[in-house]
């Protein structure tokens, strides 16, 4: 396989789940460790990496809305958990990774993180350094594939990708139906159409009408996100315009 990345800038979209590992709750920092190593082989063949967290692993704004929370209040506590997960983020680029990494958030929480400043996120990124976006998109109601759409936009990625447990985009969810089928490709209008549950609409319609490239990959897999970036194209799937 070609070590040559087919993709100069990507953004890396990780659930705040994916952080759990074997866990019911929090971190762990056998994968946040595992990830590091991951992101480090893409930063060494010359690729600018940004990442977005989720923080389903700590809290969730439409799960607390459920429980009988305002709305507004439960998304503020999961844009706060975003934080959490991307420091942690951090610390294991840094630590485990041998790698620069900056934390932008999307709420202004100075004493912790830098403020969200896309050039300055550009800058960071042009260095070599991995820039973790958190807080979201800094609004209520918006999900954080959302705000890793609006990210990739903004910083003009060449690809997005979604790190999942599953290896791409089944027809029905493979762990309950028997009878579903991998997409290798599909367009974001088929997926809609499907309601296939890829991302949420408002994510994947910001990257249909922006163009944006999308992969979702089991992130679970070693080695699979550099291969990806040097241009295999049999993992996971692709959604394109
Ligand atoms: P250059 O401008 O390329 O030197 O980037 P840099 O990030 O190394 O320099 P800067 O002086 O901006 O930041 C030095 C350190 O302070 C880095 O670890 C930044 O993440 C951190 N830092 C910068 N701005 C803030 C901020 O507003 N809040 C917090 N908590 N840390 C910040």
């Amino acid at each position: 396989m070609s070590t040559q990345p087919a993709f100069k800038r990507i953004l890396l979209k990780l659930s705040g789940e994916a952080l759990m590992g074997d866990q019911n709750f929090g971190i762990s920092p056998s994968v946040t460790e595992f990830l590091a190593g991951e992101i480090r082989a893409v930063v060494d063949v010359g690729v600018e990496v940004a990442l977005v967290v989720g923080g389903g692993n700590i809290f969730r704004g439409e799960g607390l809305a459920k429980a009988g929370m305002d709305r507004v209040t439960g998304d503020q506590m999961g844009m706060l958990a975003t934080v959490i997960n991307a420091l942690a983020l951090q610390d294991a680029l840094e630590r485990a990774g041998g790698l620069q990494a900056r934390v932008q958030s999307a709420i202004r929480i100075n004493e912790v993180c830098e403020d969200f400043i896309r050039r300055k996120a550009m800058r960071h990124l042009e260095k070599g350094r991995v820039v973790v976006f958190a807080a979201g998109t800094g609004n209520p109601f918006f999900t954080t594939d959302s705000a890793a759409a609006l990210r990739a936009i903004e910083r003009e990625a060449d690809l997005m990708l979604k790190a999942t447990k599953v290896d791409g985009i089944y027809s029905a969810d493979p762990k309950k139906d028997a009878t579903a089928t991998k997409y290798s490709e599909l367009s974001y209008d088929e997926a809609l159409s499907r309601r296939l549950g890829v991302m949420d609409q408002t994510a994947m319609v910001l990257c249909r009408d922006h163009g944006m490239k999308l992969c979702v990959y089991d992130m679970d897999r070693p080695g699979a996100l550099l291969k990806i970036i040097c241009g295999d194209t049999t993992i996971g799937t692709r959604v394109n315009r």
